[in-house]
């Protein structure tokens, strides 16, 4: 009797120690078991890798426990058996996936690739005190919780895309915009490079894009139906040596970019500095200063296309991932049914409407991508007239689009505007500072599920992943831009990554308030509507 007493006093201390760790990893992990007691990162703790690619990860980490504690941790080679906290490699698991035992004696690592161990760099860092994000030096006490995590990712694309059209956003803003996506396993960067309202990347061949297209000469203020305007110019772009310092510095954080050039729509900045690519080739265009869709459309001549293939080929070169995105949504069709040329060209090759020469426009400039070693991705509406195989859609008119290519053996990005527009109020308006409306708290963001009844296994093998979208009218500032997409980026994180299975939304929000003091260490402007909800 006295035994088994003392056995389920033992057992009730090893539960209670337990229940004292907490375990707040967004995204939820694939598998992780709890267990008592934590390792304590002390003075001699030291950190070995088993093989040079894991070095600056290492790295990483020694940096960000000397800033929080004030220790020097030594980052040396030796073999997996090596006690303190140990990197290596281990071929049997995922592309992505890592383990990650935390023992009172011992943290093991291991993963396939670098960016496996980087991945569980970030669940370490979240398990620790939320000092281990500080930026200046701390003195604070390091530990972690013991546990045994297996982790791998549901989904390979894992996106949020940023509009630096409506407004530009310089490149510190964009890299730590970057580095936050970094901390939530989330991989591609969608840079949303060309607008109506302005062009933002410098193309050498087309320097009046950078001095004329990236300027508007005022913007709209407040409310839409307000027709307010604030008479101050404004403008910016990228030099091409910036976009290369962003794109090697999402490289290393294991985040790809994907550039997207708007054509035929969303064009008017081009079309405000090359006149003669528009349908009527004596229109005074001006860079577009008020939201909205704009008829001022590309023409479909080969001067179009010689120029639009120029500037693909300088942006091509600058950004080395596979996918070059070039928009396709809402070209509005007014001009080409006004413009003689158009008419004609669309008899000379017995198109049905202007909406097949849209499919015209596309297609050409699908066979020039493909044609230099990259895959076009574009908007819903290239689906409408044929694209090559390889061409990837990307969903954001719900999820319709999305199923008809995954039916056509099309890759998807999910991107439905209901559940994954950025820009839409996350509370009630009128506690909100003003938005492009819409209504997407953080529950409906979370509930989004890409395995959809109308599609076969066969099929949904398609859907690669989903994005989120930072659309930025109403967002002149990172700041904003910030408020808008956390916490709610965090959800498509998990929604990403986490399996089916383990979905829960009371679950998820009970670790996200267990999490905010690390998201207050990061200094993140995230929204706490949801606390009330
Ligand atoms: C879009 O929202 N026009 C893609």
């Amino acid at each position: 009797m006295k035994k088994i007493i003392t056995q389920l006093v033992l057992v009730f201390l090893v539960l209670s120690a337990v229940a004292q760790n907490s375990y707040n990893i967004i995204p939820l992990p694939k598998k992780l078991e709890p267990a008592a007691g934590s390792f304590s990162f002390k003075k001699g703790t030291s950190i070995t890798i088993t093989d040079p690619s894991l070095e600056t990860i290492a790295t990483l980490l020694a940096d960000n426990i000397k800033t929080a504690s004030g220790n020097v941790i030594a980052v040396k080679t030796g073999k997996a058996g090596a006690s303190g906290i140990v990197f290596s490699l281990n071929n049997g698991l995922e592309e992505e996936g890592y383990t990650l035992k935390i023992s009172s004696k011992k943290i093991d690592i291991q993963s396939k690739t670098a960016k496996g161990a980087f991945y569980a760099f970030q669940s370490l860092l979240q398990l620790m005190p939320p000092q281990i994000y500080a930026t200046s030096t701390s003195t604070a006490q390091l530990t972690a919780p013991n546990c045994s995590i297996e982790d791998a990712p549901r989904f390979g694309y894992r996106g949020l895309m940023l509009d630096v059209g409506r407004y530009f956003f310089s490149v510190d803003a964009v890299k730590r915009f970057i580095d936050l996506m970094a901390v939530y396993k989330l991989n591609t960067f969608h840079w949303h490079l060309t607008e109506d309202q302005g062009w933002r990347i410098e193309i050498k061949k087309y320097p009046l894009l950078t001095s004329i297209s990236s300027v508007r000469k005022e913007t709209m203020v407040g409310h839409y139906s307000d027709q307010k305007y604030d008479n101050t110019p404004y403008g910016g772009f990228y030099t091409q040596e910036q976009i290369k310092e962003v794109v090697a510095y999402a490289a290393k954080k294991y985040i790809t970019i994907i550039p997207e050039i708007e054509m035929p729509g969303h064009s008017q900045a081009v079309l405000a500095a090359y006149p003669q690519l528009g349908c009527n080739q004596d229109k005074m265009y001006q860079v577009q200063t008020k939201w909205g869709v704009s008829n001022d459309v590309l023409c479909p001549r080969e001067e179009t296309f010689t120029f639009m293939q120029d500037v693909l080929t300088e942006v091509m070169a600058l950004f080395p991932g596979q996918y070059i995105h070039i928009g396709g949504d809402e070209c509005p069709k007014t001009q080409w049914k006004e413009s003689r040329f158009c008419q004609d060209l669309i008899k000379k090759l017995n198109l049905k409407d202007e909406h097949e020469l849209q499919s015209y426009f596309i297609r050409r400039i699908d066979k020039f991508v493909t044609s230099k070693g990259k895959k076009l991705l574009g908007w819903d509406e290239i689906l409408e007239g044929g694209i090559s195989p390889n061409a990837m859609v990307m969903s954001w008119r719900g999820t319709k689009g999305g199923i008809d290519a995954a039916k056509q053996n099309h890759d998807v990005v999910m991107s439905p505007n209901s559940y994954f527009y950025l820009d839409y109020y996350q509370a009630d308006s009128k506690t909100e500072p003003l938005a492009i409306g819409g209504n997407l708290p953080l529950s409906k963001c979370y509930s989004f599920e890409p395995d959809l009844p109308e599609l076969t296994a066969a099929e949904a093998k398609h859907v690669v992943g989903i994005q989120a979208n930072v659309w930025t009218e109403y967002i002149s500032n990172i700041n904003y831009a910030e408020y808008m997409t956390y916490p709610r980026a965090l959800a498509l994180s998990e929604v990403a990554w986490s399996t089916k299975e383990s979905k829960n939304y009371e679950n998820f929000k009970a670790r996200l308030k267990g999490h905010m003091p690390s998201m207050d260490a990061m200094k993140i402007n995230y929204s706490k509507a949801f606390l009330k909800q």
